[in-house]
């Protein structure tokens, strides 16, 4: 008779994103005629830049050719997309990573998902509260993460590092040595950072301690301010203690297109045991490539006219990110973020929880955000707003708020 893998049985509910989708779902069937705004999940709304379609097109005709036709891709992606990683967004911010050291994938939630695989199921990890679901959800489904609490909303063996506004949303380095630790910055739910100089703590503290770290720079083209980091790898020492994990889709609008990559570096060791060999031999056997003609629309990203469209894409949505911002306050709300990433958080008003106040927008404003209990303890009396929608939604969201 087979088991099943009854660490699924200890997950909570269904996905975030999935129970919001639901929920919204059943709240338009009951009430057809409402005009609902979505700022929930962050998903973009701007269609692919024409540089990037350009490109895809064109791998498109080559593939019903004899001579650009392309099989199954080579498994860490192709040298000419890893080639031009490298050098725009490591070599032009002096961060030594090598081509070797690329992995392309279909997207960073994957690899956020599969890369504790490297990792011992006796590590313990630490994250921080609130934080994206899929860190600790799928060290739940590996079995690391002990038993849940109800009524905390916390597992028994994950290191919480809160994040609320009386710490500037700021990680305090924990006591508990965690094993491997997961940063996001800029920060999704929080859409705050911290300077270079803060995370310099953590890759010292990580190579004193023995501790890897996965950092997420998923939303690193949205950093307007100077003093931040845009990879992990602008710190003295990273090499030898962090995974960093990229994405196109909130650069280059992807999500719906799929393509990411991790950056694993040959400095980082367990001892004799090399971490990139071992993400490439788990790449290897478990992925077959991201498709050619994704890889060509991922290599147009870097193109000089890919560059400027999407430089204009990200303006766009910081300029929502600006107008939310601004109505919020404007409306008493007390508001963070919004100033290096594309998301909003905001105080939910008065004693609301987070969930409440999640009805309240639906069911008198007809507006989708996320709640910030969805993240993590830490997250309860917050709330979040997404910069990606249209303008035109985004205004008349604020504009629905100011009236309440
Ligand atoms: C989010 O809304 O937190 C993200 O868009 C979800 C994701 O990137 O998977």
């Amino acid at each position: 008779m087979f088991q099943i893998n009854d660490n699924y049985e200890k997950l909570p509910g269904s996905y975030l994103f999935s129970t919001i989708g639901k929920k919204v779902a059943s709240y338009k069937e009951a009430y057809p005629e409402k005009d609902i705004i979505r700022l929930g999940i962050g998903d973009v709304t701007l269609p692919i830049a024409p540089a990037i379609v350009e490109a895809m097109l064109k791998a498109v005709v080559e593939m019903g050719t004899e001579e650009g036709f392309h099989g199954y891709a080579p498994d860490l992606g192709y040298e000419f997309l890893r080639s031009a990683i490298v050098k725009n967004d490591f070599e032009a911010r002096g961060c030594n990573i090598e081509v070797d050291e690329i992995f392309v994938s279909d997207g960073a939630k994957s690899d956020s998902a599969n890369i504790q695989e490297l990792f011992s199921t006796n590590c313990r990890i630490g994250v921080c509260d609130p934080v994206y679901p899929v860190y600790v959800d799928s060290n739940v489904m590996a079995g690391r993460t002990g038993t849940y609490n109800s009524d905390t909303g916390t597992w028994s063996k994950v290191i919480y590092m809160p994040c609320v506004m009386e710490n500037d949303f700021i990680p305090q380095l924990p006591k508990e040595v965690p094993d491997m630790i997961y940063l996001c910055f800029p920060n999704n739910p929080t859409g705050t950072t911290i300077p270079k100089a803060e995370l310099q703590k953590w890759v010292n503290y990580a190579n004193e301690k023995g501790s890897v770290i996965i950092y997420d720079a998923a939303y690193e083209a949205y950093i307007t301010e100077e003093d931040v980091a845009h990879s992990i790898y602008e710190c003295e020492g990273a090499r030898n203690c962090a995974i960093e994990l990229r994405s196109f889709s909130k650069n280059a609008g992807f999500t719906g297109v799929r393509l990411g990559y991790t950056v694993v570096p040959k400095d980082l060791k367990c001892g004799d045991v090399s971490l990139n060999r071992m993400w490439a031999r788990r790449h290897g056997t478990k992925f077959n490539g991201a498709p050619y003609i994704i890889q060509r629309a991922g290599e147009a990203v870097y193109s000089q006219v890919g560059k400027i469209q999407l430089k204009e894409q990200v303006a766009y949505y910081m300029n929502n990110a600006g107008l939310i911002k601004k109505g919020l306050q404007e409306a008493g709300y007390t508001v963070f973020g919004g100033v290096n990433a594309p998301y909003i958080w905001l105080k939910t008003p008065g004693k609301m929880t987070s969930w409440e106040f999640f009805d309240y927008l639906l069911e008198e404003k007809g507006i989708v955000g996320t709640p910030g209990a969805g993240f993590g303890p830490s997250g309860e009396g917050y709330f979040r707003l997404t910069a990606f929608g249209s303008l035109e939604n985004t205004v008349a969201a604020i504009n629905r708020i100011k009236q309440m």
